[in-house]
């Protein structure tokens, strides 16, 4: 989908279409996420929501983060020294921790907000961590990682062509038998579809000023993704739209789409604390070996 930010008053008319047009079942093929990301209220938004202890927002709380360093660092068996990479690597919440594990680490992320915050953290903290702000899909290495992170269902949110790209550069960019750990949404995730909501707010996650959020949930079944629309329209009479996809996995797709890229899966759980895998689990955390 395209940014729609037009205004719904023309020449002191209300232009009930732009509205209506704005509400209606989007095209799959829509690929407009950095519109999402790059909005700079949005990235204070969602850096306040990752730095919340308390919050499953945007990251998971931090106990959870805690959990998921502690028994990746184990289960991987990494040692000083080794290196890692954590991709959308956000205001740094893991790489903070794994390199107080002494490990070698490398964040990526195309946020400036992020990670200026991320840089600043190491800095004051005095720790040794290399932050890249770039689109992740653009990065060339070769054999240069021991492990190599994406979490927070972060790959569900690409189209798949460029979710193919990305499992390429991740396969060539780990060493001969380093894994690739992440997680994805299942379908559980979501009980009841499909999903309409709005709301008005006088300053929120969307806008600083009073604005209207029209959301929605479309299915594409066949597909197995959700895109969920977010029609803001603010105070100034300008309608914004947003997408964000959510392409669900079953362990069985998880399975094929690795193999089909060289990858050994090594364990698939119900999350990446290593949580064994249940059938109705909402969300799948895989360690995929090159
Ligand atoms: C939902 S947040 C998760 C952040 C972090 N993994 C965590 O759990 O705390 C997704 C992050 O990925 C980043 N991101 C999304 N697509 C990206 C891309 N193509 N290249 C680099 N960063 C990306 C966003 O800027 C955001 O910081």
């Amino acid at each position: 989908m395209m940014q729609k930010d037009n205004n719904i008053i023309i020449n002191g008319n209300l232009n009930i279409n732009l509205l209506l047009n704005s509400v209606k079942k989007p095209d799959l093929n829509t690929d407009d996420e950095e519109l999402f990301w790059d909005d700079p209220h949005i990235a204070q938004q969602m850096l306040e929501a990752h730095l919340n202890p308390n919050w499953d927002a945007a990251s998971y709380n931090h106990k959870t983060i805690e959990q998921i360093v502690e028994w990746q660092t184990k289960y991987l068996n990494l040692k000083k020294g080794a290196k890692i990479l954590d991709l959308g690597c956000g205001p740094g919440l893991y790489c903070t921790r794994f390199s107080r594990y002494g490990l070698n680490v490398t964040g990526m992320d195309y946020s400036h907000n992020s990670i200026d915050y991320a840089r600043k953290y190491a800095d004051t903290n005095s720790l040794d961590i290399r932050y890249i702000c770039q689109d992740y899909i653009t990065m060339d290495y070769t054999h240069e990682f021991d492990a190599i992170f994406l979490i927070y269902c972060d790959l569900g949110a690409l189209s798949d062509n460029r979710r193919d790209l990305l499992l390429e550069k991740i396969y060539k960019a780990l060493k001969p038998g380093g894994t690739f750990v992440f997680d994805v949404f299942t379908r559980f995730n979501w009980e009841q579809l499909p999903l309409r909501n709005w709301y008005m707010s006088e300053s929120g996650f969307w806008k600083p000023n009073p604005h209207l959020v029209l959301e929605q949930t479309f299915d594409f079944e066949v597909e197995n993704i959700l895109l969920r629309q977010y029609t803001i329209l603010d105070d100034k009479g300008a309608i914004t739209t947003y997408h964000l996809r959510d392409h669900y996995y079953s362990k069985q797709n998880i399975l094929q789409l690795m193999k089909k890229y060289g990858y050994q899966v090594q364990d698939v759980w119900s999350d990446l604390t290593g949580k064994n895998y249940e059938e109705k689990t909402k969300c799948l955390g895989v360690a995929a070996t090159k």
